[in-house]
């Protein structure tokens, strides 16, 4: 193993040459690729697989953007893992916040930046170059591996669910290892065993038909605008409990044990507050600031429109208002049931003055990974000979939707070692990938292959 280990630190700078072409694609999953450029990031991903060594790298057609897989069958007896990750990148916008084009990678302070750099594609990459490596240098793999390749996380992966049921055959495996998740820090690694589910909704706020004069009509007529900030500002107490009827019915409390776990996990709080510019935290009492982001579930307005927003001054007393929001869900929490609990209170609490309408989006279920999964030790093995820290074992508030159906369809637990940074700005202007953390972790996904077929 040392003398791959030493290939892959004389590759650096090619790795970065590829990955640079690899984010120059620009596979927006939210757009509908009348553009191609999802199509193409899908080929250019399995012809990276196919440069590596792998067998069978397929660009599968779905109801909307490809799954990517491809094989390597030669260990038989041996373990056998499938890697999942997303090529598909959210958004740029707001597009004047970047220093420069999101799609032209360059490195600055040891990072690449670009949009997709952590989140997903760099993640995935550290893998395909992984099994590169190892092909190149001794013609086989330790373990057997399987690629599963998608181009719709970030959309919440609506295609993927059919395509698992209809491969169900070909995805056999013993886990399932995923790099799109946090680290600790800056050379410490992660193991993250929970996940937040998700469920997305739009509230719409319909007052008089058409926008009224705010001097003619305003005391006469409700305004949506301000029927919606009451209505959102009741959804929770001065303890930041969520008053939504229900919400909080099937949350596993934190247990004491791992309450002392989470405790264990270093926080700097003044380093928090400094990085984001806030003064104080607020959220749900009497919760630490890591359970709450960790094992709590949670509640946030997105965003808000309604009324006048352009330059100077109109005097207007809206037709209409409107709120994203988003809550964060943890296990037992069904992303449906919460959608109807939230639907039925927004409905209850709206004057009749105005009229509500509830618009659903994509939503996940929250996952918790086994914590005597044996692949979590080996992981975690590799992870520290690697990075030469030992992993610390955590929960994160983000969501991958498609993890709870890989245990429901496929019967597999998941293995979530991510290697970005919580700095790393991503779905932000300016994401990047801490390149350390990139080639440590080919390093470590190297390891994880050969521990795994002992
Ligand atoms: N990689 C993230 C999930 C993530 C974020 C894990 C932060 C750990 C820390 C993933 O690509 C993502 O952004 N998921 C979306 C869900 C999706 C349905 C839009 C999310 O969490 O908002
Ligand atoms: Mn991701
Ligand atoms: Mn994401």
């Amino acid at each position: 193993m040392d003398s791959i280990i030493t290939y892959v630190r004389s590759e650096h700078s090619r790795y970065i040459d590829e990955l640079t072409q690899y984010l120059a694609v620009p596979s927006i999953s939210a757009d509908d690729d009348t553009d191609g450029n999802i199509q193409r990031c899908a080929q250019m991903t399995a012809d990276f697989l196919t440069a590596a060594g792998m067998h069978n790298a397929k660009v599968n057609k779905t109801a909307r953007h490809p799954v990517v897989t491809a094989e390597w069958l030669g260990a038989p007896g041996a373990p056998t893992i499938i890697i999942y990750g997303h090529y598909d990148v959210q958004p740029v916008d707001p597009l004047e916040l970047w220093d420069r084009p999101p799609f032209e990678a360059y490195v600055k302070n040891d990072r690449i930046i670009a949009r997709g750099s952590s989140d997903d594609k760099g993640q995935l990459f550290i893998h395909i170059k992984a099994v590169e490596a190892v092909l190149k240098k001794t013609g086989k793999l330790p373990i057997n591996v399987k690629f599963l390749l998608e181009g719709e996380e970030e959309i919440g992966s609506p295609s993927l669910p059919a395509f698992l049921r209809e491969h169900k055959k070909e995805l056999t495996g013993d886990i399932i290892v995923i790099s799109d998740t946090d680290m600790h820090g800056p050379g410490i690694p992660a193991i993250t065993y929970g996940l937040k589910g998700l469920a997305y909704m739009e509230l719409e706020v319909i007052g008089p038909d058409h926008d009224l004069h705010s001097g003619e009509y305003g005391g006469a007529v409700a305004n949506p605008v301000e029927i919606l900030a009451r209505m959102i500002a009741t959804v929770k107490d001065e303890h930041g409990r969520i008053q939504i009827p229900g919400f909080y019915d099937k949350v596993i409390p934190i247990s004491p044990l791992e309450k002392a776990s989470i405790a264990k996990v270093p926080f700097d709080e003044p380093a928090y507050l400094k990085r984001l510019d806030v003064e104080e935290l607020w959220g749900e009492a009497p919760y630490t600031p890591r359970e709450r982001t960790w094992a709590r579930p949670t509640f946030e307005v997105n965003g808000m429109w309604g009324g006048f927003i352009g330059k100077g001054a109109k005097t207007v007393l809206p037709s209409k208002a409107g709120a994203k929001i988003s809550m964060r869900l943890v296990a037992n929490q069904e992303p449906a049931e919460i959608e109807d609990m939230a639907e039925k209170y927004f409905t209850s609490i709206a004057p009749k003055s105005v009229k509500v309408k509830v618009i659903r989006h994509h939503g996940g279920r929250p996952v918790m990974v086994p914590l005597d999964n044996p692949f979590l030790q080996t992981a975690s093995r590799a992870l520290t000979d690697a990075f030469g820290h030992e992993p610390y074992y955590k929960r994160t508030g983000g969501s991958i939707p498609i993890v709870a159906d890989f245990k429901t369809i496929l019967g597999l637990d998941s293995l979530l070692i991510g290697f970005s940074l919580s700095d790393a700005r991503a779905h932000s202007p300016n994401e990047n990938f801490y390149l350390p953390s990139f080639f440590t972790g080919i390093e470590a996904s190297i390891r994880l292959m050969y521990y795994l077929a002992k």
